[in-house]
């Protein structure tokens, strides 16, 4: 089932690709992208503050293998009895739920006009936490699954609909590409002036590698193996004037592009990174296990998940990166340090989020 859409209207997020949190540009911006989105942001909302998640039913109705490896799977997801899903834009997300319990969260990677599918695409990560693994050994044609619906943590604002830049470029590292394959299409589709730089170990690892060869010379595919690694040069190949960069990848292949795109001094940058960001101005605090009574010290280098994980393996989270919600934890005692992108004021009273936040004093007492 495909439907039209309008060309997009995003707020463009911060130089460090987090939503702008001024309420008057979110406003606005919530109503130029028309009334459903207002619905939405109201309705994840009750009126003490606390966040409400919808979740939704689907099953896998597709599933194919997209890079020579064999190591990248892309599922489609439909409503087990079809029907049209929630709606959503390039650069959006979905948490997904496996069998096991385990949450993860997969950039959406087809097409928003298909408005009755989702697709993901996900690599094995033989060392990961283990939800790749369970995709591709346990999740197969038919399998129901729970997802939540569509959220964006990287905003895509095309020029000329909610951006001053003039050119797009984008940089994607591996399984980077897939947040990116929406925001090429929907600039293709537009005319916009872009280009893509598009990047990994070797050629077989790439996923997606036909879909974007499609796009022609606006597109350079550059690999390790063959070109060594990438310097900031490389990374910004073809890039034109006044330029809004869109970049999706490992954490060196981020901080490259970082240091050039500060060179350019007019480019806007926006990111979307597959690791924890770096703790920033950490100072080392203690944290006491309410349910056990256990008390770990977490160092100004590790986050408190981190140190609560090497006790608790089956803490839950799955971003790291502040955004999810997953590892969501009651405060019982102490002063959080809030770092997240993610909670309301009301639940920072008595909640952090502890992939990334900290502590303000010397000792938090969780409710784990
Ligand atoms: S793991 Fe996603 S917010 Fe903490």
């Amino acid at each position: 089932m495909r439907r039209a859409l309008p060309a997009p209207v995003a707020m463009p997020s911060d130089l460090y690709g987090r939503p702008r949190p001024d309420l008057f540009l979110g406003l606005v911006s919530a109503l130029m992208n028309g009334h459903m989105a207002a619905v939405r942001v109201l309705r994840r909302s009750t009126p003490t503050g606390q966040r409400v998640e919808r979740s939704l039913a689907v099953v896998v109705s597709g599933r194919s293998v997209e890079a020579h490896d064999d190591n990248v799977v892309a599922l489609t997801f439909t409503r087990p009895s079809g029907g049209i899903l929630p709606p959503w834009r390039p650069g959006a997300h979905i948490d997904l739920t496996l069998p096991s319990g385990i949450r993860r969260q997969y950039s959406l990677c087809g097409d928003p006009a298909d408005t009755d599918r989702y697709r993901i695409a996900v690599r094995r990560i033989p060392d990961g936490g283990g939800g790749s693994i369970e995709i591709h050994d346990a999740v197969h044609l038919g399998t129901e699954l729970v997802v939540s619906e569509p959220r964006n943590a990287f905003a895509f604002a095309v020029p000329g609909y909610g951006s001053p830049a003039r050119h797009l470029h984008f940089v994607a590292g591996g399984i980077g590409i897939t947040p990116i394959l929406p925001m090429l299409r929907l600039a293709d589709s537009l005319g916009i002036s872009w280009s893509m730089v598009y990047t990994g170990r070797s050629t077989d690892s790439l996923p997606f590698v036909p879909d974007v060869l499609a796009f022609g010379n606006k597109v350079t595919i550059r690999t390790d193996d063959v070109d060594g690694l990438p310097t900031t040069d490389d990374l910004l190949t073809g890039i034109g004037p006044a330029p809004a960069i869109y970049a999706c990848g490992p954490a060196p292949m981020i901080r490259t592009l970082k240091i050039g795109a500060d060179t350019l001094g007019d480019a806007e940058f926006h990111y979307e990174r597959f690791s924890a960001p770096p703790i920033v101005d950490g100072t080392p605090f203690t944290v006491e296990l309410a349910r056990s009574g256990q008390v770990l010290d977490v160092p100004a280098d590790v986050s408190a998940l981190e140190a609560i994980t090497s006790v608790l393996p089956d803490t839950t989270y799955s971003c790291r990166q502040g955004f999810c919600r997953t590892c969501i934890v009651g405060v019982l005692s102490g002063t959080p340090d809030h770092r997240d992108a993610a909670l309301t004021d009301v639940e920072r009273a008595d909640h952090m989020l502890i992939c990334v936040s900290r502590s303000q004093g010397e000792r938090l007492v969780l409710d784990l």
